[in-house]
């Protein structure tokens, strides 16, 4: 396929920038015809968090498996009616990075396909388009819309009044919101990802009054969660009657009911912030819809709090489902749908870009 508008709409996509191995076909920039994922939360459990060498090497074990398998259920053989290859070209890993797009580029030639880099953050906001194999049509997010990112490495708020159009309005100035909480899970003594072992230790709070500062940023829409990790560390030092310097990093053994209220006030801290932001975004842009992705926004509280908040302002909200807001290859090939028709192709010289950004405007 040459031509911008012709084709199947049926995008084979590629994702591998941090440690999911992950093969989608996508039609339309919408419905899920397959989606395979292999993670690796087992493989850096161990570790407590990501080792790059490591991660690369379980791509490359698990890339053609992975693609094999999502071919099979797609039910594709003679790759007649695929429109395009879509892969994930940042940003990322760079050695995880490098296995997708080294099978992504070789699928393209191999079968006379055009090749589409994706930004992986962009996908992060696409999978709010995204429809399960057999799940009923419901309404595309309008424009003009707020987006919400919130994953293990960037935090930050746009506002899109079209596809592909992002206007920065803030992002973290320090660590990320999936870090802060794989960072209070760490001390806190629970396994990784944080992120999910904090969501459900929180569940078995008894009493929520331990309070954990919220930085506001005069504000602004830009975050700073840097903070929480010391205040998580002051209140277990306390707990334990030491010093916070004497801590161990990780692996402190503290009874399961104060980690309890200490997950729930960290909780609750991250998700006021991260939801009085996002509405308040949308409110004063005039936004009609709010989409909130990346791992951070399988929190079934923070999903529930913009939701709500978003319910009482006449603001539709759409969260894909958990599955959809970790790392997936779906949403890489929803956004490269758009980034397909709008003619936008990658070479044989394309290259892991580990920095990427996102291609935003300034605040007006
Ligand atoms: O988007 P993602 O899968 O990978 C990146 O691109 O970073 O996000 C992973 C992050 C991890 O920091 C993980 O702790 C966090 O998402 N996460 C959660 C939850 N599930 C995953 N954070 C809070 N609550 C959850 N339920
Ligand atoms: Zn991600």
């Amino acid at each position: 396929m040459t031509g911008a508008s012709a084709g199947s709409g049926r995008i084979l996509a590629v994702e591998s920038s941090c440690d999911e191995t992950a093969v989608a076909v996508v039609e339309n920039g919408r419905r899920i015809v397959a989606n395979v994922v292999a993670s690796q939360v087992a493989l850096h459990g161990a570790t407590g968090g990501i080792v790059p060498e490591v991660a690369a090497r379980a791509h490359l074990r698990w890339m053609i498996p992975v693609l094999e398998e999502a071919l099979s259920r797609a039910g594709i053989e003679d790759w007649s009616d695929v429109e395009a290859v879509a892969v994930t070209e940042g940003p990322g890993l760079a050695g995880s990075l490098l296995v997708g797009i080294t099978m992504a580029k070789t699928l393209a030639w191999v079968h006379g396909l055009p090749l589409v880099p994706v930004n992986h953050l962009e996908g992060h906001i696409y999978a709010a388009w995204l429809l399960d194999p057999d799940e009923e049509e419901k309404p595309e997010p309008e424009f003009p819309l707020i987006a919400l990112v919130v994953s293990g490495g960037h935090t930050f708020l746009v506002e899109m009044k079209d596809h592909l159009q992002y206007r920065l309005l803030g992002q973290t100035v320090d660590d990320a919101a999936g870090e802060a909480f794989d960072k209070v899970g760490r001390l806190l003594g629970l396994p990784y990802p944080g992120g999910p072992a904090i969501m459900h230790a929180a569940e078995g709070a008894q009493h929520r009054d331990r309070a954990f500062p919220r930085a506001w940023m005069n504000d602004t829409f830009d975050f700073s969660f840097s903070g929480l990790k010391t205040a998580a560390r002051r209140e277990v030092a306390l707990e334990l009657g030491v010093e916070p310097n004497a801590l161990a990093v990780n692996g402190v053994s503290l009874p399961d009911s104060s980690v309890a209220e200490l997950a729930y006030g960290f909780q609750d801290s991250v998700v006021d912030v991260l939801s009085s932001k996002t509405l308040r975004a949308a409110e004063e842009s005039g936004a009609r819809t709010i989409v909130v992705g990346g791992g951070v926004a399988a929190n079934s509280v923070l999903r529930r709090r913009i939701e709500e908040g978003a319910a009482a302002r006449g603001i539709r909200t759409l969260v894909p489902r958990p599955g959809l807001c970790t790392d997936n290859a779906a949403m890489i090939g929803a956004a490269g749908f758009y980034r397909a028709r709008a003619g936008e192709r990658g070479g044989s010289d394309l290259a892991a870009k580990p920095s990427l950004k996102l291609a935003v405007a300034p605040p007006a």
